[in-house]
């Protein structure tokens, strides 16, 4: 079993134990009626996922909606587009001031007071559950915030709380340990160790200096975030975004990145929550290559995560996108089809963080890594996109930001808002549950907000952290770039929705031999749909034989038959089943 193997050598193991097995019944025996209800409903697993009707919608709840009470109100408008799954970014407490847009966890069991109460989360999760939603919550579990209460209480002087933190004491292990570990901010938080005076020690901090790692090496961690879990899952969360999963342990003389352990961390975890709450679901938020990123679903036996960022594809669509080329997402595709069955992929064309070009090696050479780069950056002459970028992680290249509309082109481009409508359209159809990033709906442009330029000369992902424009939305029903986005989303939704092909235990084949420039899957085999999406400038004149389609095929999308030939436009992409 997981924790003997994570904290079987440690005295008092047993009894240990028996203390977490009481703490979980205690929440087993309080779950809500409705709740035990709503897994009855779910069939008590978090087979709920791959229902094809499932789309995610990704926010910051004080630029969406202001705080929670307004989210409540703003639910039509998610149902209208489609949405049953919320993913508001962090909300529950963080430190004061700089919080790296709520990573800094300052009190997991307090929401952030400008966005609301723990009421107000209830009263979410209880709307959603009433419009068939779900709610998705960050659980920062890595590390808290310099001034949550258990480092307060390390700072204090308190041996226990000392303990919930990596704290090294000498420069020398210091610069020994930084030898082997990689940035994750190299630009705006060099270095993974922050001096404490008060503790006379380097704390562990892999992201900025007030975000201080947790050590899972101590049982009392793993119990306490355990109960964090737990206590969020009573509220009627109905599943949690881990975050930076791969940073969980720690090991000297290695990258501490990915270690055994951070599986079996999870491990643990996903088995203590299924006994409470069978129908929670775990997201694995790690931002790694595909072939590092697989591992976090786990084995059948011992599962970790039911659903996980598949960055690797993301970047994949960026990158065919840039090189009019379909080989990045075939490869990506391909090897994204080896997860497990019984889990399944969170499918994004963008994100609140940067894009991170690494996660395309080995399948894209760090020239065409450069290349998409320096485009999406707008560095390239000619180049149609306005996004900037971030920093360089290791060997890699710069990665990027800025919203996906302005990545596109959109506005600048008269190609432009085809573009967005293709990486949606290919995010719609390839295998898992597709997110919209808040505004992409309205082709929503880069954030130049005056009153967010001090964030932004901090940390440029606020490129891509704008408010919402309600004026724009509001105008979802006339012929601006606006309302063409929306309702293609919608569209896309109720093909989605309606076609049991779209399961997302159903992979995503590549199939046929189609020109360069498209790219071509099956979705559900012969009686499903065969996705074919033209990442190039110039329209293709293809077959159905090419594209692995059936012969007389009819364009879900857009209505259209045909026999034999298919055109494709530039940027188009089609979602093709046989007529019938
Ligand atoms: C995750 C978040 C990112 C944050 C980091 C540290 O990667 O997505 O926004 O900066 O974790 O918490």
């Amino acid at each position: 079993m997981a924790l003997d193997r994570l904290y079987g050598h440690l005295p008092g193991h047993d009894a240990w134990l028996d203390e977490v097995s009481r703490q979980v019944r205690g929440w087993a025996a309080r779950r809500r009626p409705e709740l035990r209800a709503l897994d009855g409903a779910r069939g008590g697993s978090a087979a709920w996922l791959q229902a094809p009707r499932q789309i995610g919608y990704s926010f910051y709840v004080d630029r969406f909606a202001g705080d929670l009470p307004g989210l409540i109100r703003r639910l039509p408008y998610l149902r209208e587009l489609g949405v049953t799954y919320a993913h508001p970014l962090p909300l529950l407490r963080a430190r004061d001031g700089d919080s790296d847009g709520g990573f800094a966890v300052a009190d997991f069991r307090n929401v952030e007071p400008a966005l609301g109460t723990v009421a107000d989360l209830a009263a979410l999760a209880d709307a959603l559950h009433r419009e068939g939603m779900a709610l998705i919550l960050d659980v920062v579990c890595n590390h808290t915030a310099a001034e949550h209460a258990w480092a307060k209480a390390a700072r204090a002087g308190d041996p226990t709380f000392r303990d919930y933190y990596h704290v090294i004491r000498t420069r020398a292990e210091v610069e020994a340990l930084e030898a082997d570990l990689i940035d994750v901010f190299p630009g705006t938080a060099p270095g993974s160790f922050t001096w404490s005076p008060e503790l006379d020690g380097w704390v562990w901090t892999t992201f900025h200096d007030y975000q201080w790692d947790l050590n899972y090496a101590n049982p009392a961690v793993f119990a306490e975030m355990l109960d964090v879990l737990l206590f969020l899952a009573d509220l009627g969360v109905d599943g949690f975004r881990l975050d930076s999963t791969a940073f969980l342990w720690k090991r000297a003389g290695t990258a501490s990145r990915n270690e055994p352990e951070c599986h079996l961390i999870l491990q643990a975890w996903r088995a203590l929550v299924s006994m409470v709450a069978p129908s929670v679901v775990f997201k694995a938020e790690a931002i790694e290559r595909m072939e590092t990123v697989l591992p976090f679903f786990g084995a059948d036996a011992a599962p970790e995560c039911d659903i996980a960022y598949s960055n690797g594809v993301m970047a994949a669509l960026w990158a065919s996108l840039g090189l009019e080329r379909a080989g990045p997402m075939r490869d990506l595709l391909a090897e994204a089809s080896e997860k497990p069955a019984r889990a399944t992929w969170l499918n994004y064309v963008r994100c609140h963080d940067d894009l991170i070009w690494s996660a395309l090696s080995p399948h894209v050479s760090a020239a065409d890594q450069r290349r998409v780069s320096g485009f999406f950056s707008g560095a390239e002459p000619g180049s149609y996109a306005a996004g900037a970028p971030f920093q360089t992680l290791g060997e890699g290249v710069p990665s990027t930001n800025g919203m996906a509309a302005d990545l596109c082109g959109v506005g600048r481009d008269p190609k432009g808002l085809d573009r967005l409508m293709l990486l949606y359209s290919v995010c719609f159809a390839i295998d898992g549950l597709p997110a919209i990033y808040m505004g992409d709906e309205i082709a929503l442009p880069n954030n130049h907000a005056l009153e967010d330029r001090p964030l932004l000369s901090v940390d440029g992902r606020w490129l891509h952290r704008p408010r919402m424009d309600w004026a724009a939305a509001e105008r979802r029903g006339s012929s601006q770039a606006a309302s063409r986005m929306f309702r293609h989303l919608q569209t896309l939704a109720g093909l989605r929705a309606a076609t049991p092909a779209f399961r997302g235990d159903l992979p995503a084949l590549p199939v046929g031999r189609p020109p360069e420039s498209v790219l071509s899957f099956s979705r559900g085999g012969p009686d499903g749909v065969v996705c074919a999406a033209n990442f190039s400038a110039r329209s293709v004149t293809t077959t159905a034989a090419e594209l692995g389609a059936p012969s007389g095929w009819l364009d879900l999308i857009t209505g259209e038959v045909g026999d034999g030939e298919v055109m494709l436009a530039p940027y188009q992409a089609r979602w093709l089943a046989e007529r019938r």
